[in-house]
């Protein structure tokens, strides 16, 4: 059987609907952890070793984890990545669009540089700057908001509400990542997941925190909602502008009903979404990584056919 990797370390629900979605389609598909990946570059060796597959290339790669580590690590693993893609597997989200979004600085550059409405934000390593810029936010009547520069899942996000707050402000690794909080429209906290997958809006919901955080990992509830035109138009415009093949949207829509976006997900989970829609995510997932797979021969000959 052919065979793909799923690259994580930790397969879980997710893992299992993707091993499920694969072999539905007559692929074997095994759980691989990035750490146990070799470069080999030495003669009569294809140049990426990955464990369990007999020195061969998989058919593809779908990208389910990065573990973290020092710098070297992680770019030991996103050069794993970018070496395969260059052996020409396809690497579903690739390297790249993995490095920008999962930079929350990066990603805000490029979705302002592509002009899609973004909360104000500001990155910075001087404590006295990011000090400065807060007090000058705060005065002039906005709460502001602090992350984790590589955080997921609500983790490590704070929100400055007063001077007060500035005494316990810690940096991300050194580093400032501030933002404007924006006051989201109707009652309660909420923010919109849109999840897209090649140019397609699959599914979206609302997400309702019990706070201000309304990530599902943080015990947000999902609500399936059907996105008007200007939202489906702005999550492909977001999904665009990182260069990604599928990714988790969010959004939110403020207190005058403007939507801006708040980051790109190239590696999203949709346990949550899935509860509430019934396309089979990863089948679509899945189907779209294997549409780039180069036709075998007997394929060739079925559509010929
Ligand atoms: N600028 C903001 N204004 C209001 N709420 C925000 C803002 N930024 C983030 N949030 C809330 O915090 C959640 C997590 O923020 P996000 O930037 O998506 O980080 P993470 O990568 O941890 O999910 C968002 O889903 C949203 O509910
Ligand atoms: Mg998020």
């Amino acid at each position: 059987m052919k065979k793909i990797a799923i690259f994580t370390d930790d397969p879980g629900w997710h893992g299992r609907q993707l091993q499920q979605a694969f072999l539905r389609r007559g692929y074997q598909a095994s759980y691989v952890s990035l750490t146990q990946c070799q470069l080999v570059l030495a003669s009569g060796f294809i140049p990426v070793l990955i464990p369990g597959f007999d020195g061969c290339l998989p058919e593809a790669v779908f990208v389910r984890g990065v573990p973290g580590g020092s710098l070297e690590e992680v770019i030991f693993y996103l050069d794993i990545l970018h070496a395969l893609k260059m052996l020409g597997v396809p690497v579903y989200n690739d390297a790249q669009a993995i490095e920008r979004s999962v930079d929350k600085g990066m990603t805000s550059f490029l979705l302002q540089r592509s002009g899609i409405p973004t909360p104000e934000t500001w990155q910075v390593r001087d404590r006295e700057v990011a000090l400065e810029i807060l007090e000058q936010q705060l005065s002039l009547g906005h709460l502001m908001m602090t992350k984790p520069v590589f955080g997921s899942q609500g983790e490590g996000i704070r929100r400055i509400e007063k001077m007060a707050d500035l005494l316990w402000l810690t940096s991300s690794r050194g580093i400032y990542y501030l933002q404007r909080f924006v006051h989201c429209s109707g009652d309660g906290f909420s923010d919109i997941r849109v999840f897209v997958i090649k140019g397609w809006v699959v599914a979206a919901m609302k997400r309702r925190g019990r706070s201000w955080l309304n990530n599902v990992a943080q015990g947000a509830t999902c609500e399936a909602v059907v996105p008007d035109p200007k939202l489906e138009e702005l999550a492909l415009a977001a999904v665009q502008a990182i260069g990604m093949d599928y990714a988790g949207v969010d959004v939110i829509q403020d207190k005058n009903g403007d939507y801006l976006v708040i980051e790109v997900n190239s590696i999203p989970a949709w346990k949550g979404l899935q509860s509430v829609c019934e396309l089979n995510i990863a089948q679509l997932l899945v189907d779209n990584l294997l549409e780039r797979l180069p036709l075998t021969n007997n394929e060739v000959a079925d559509v010929a056919l």
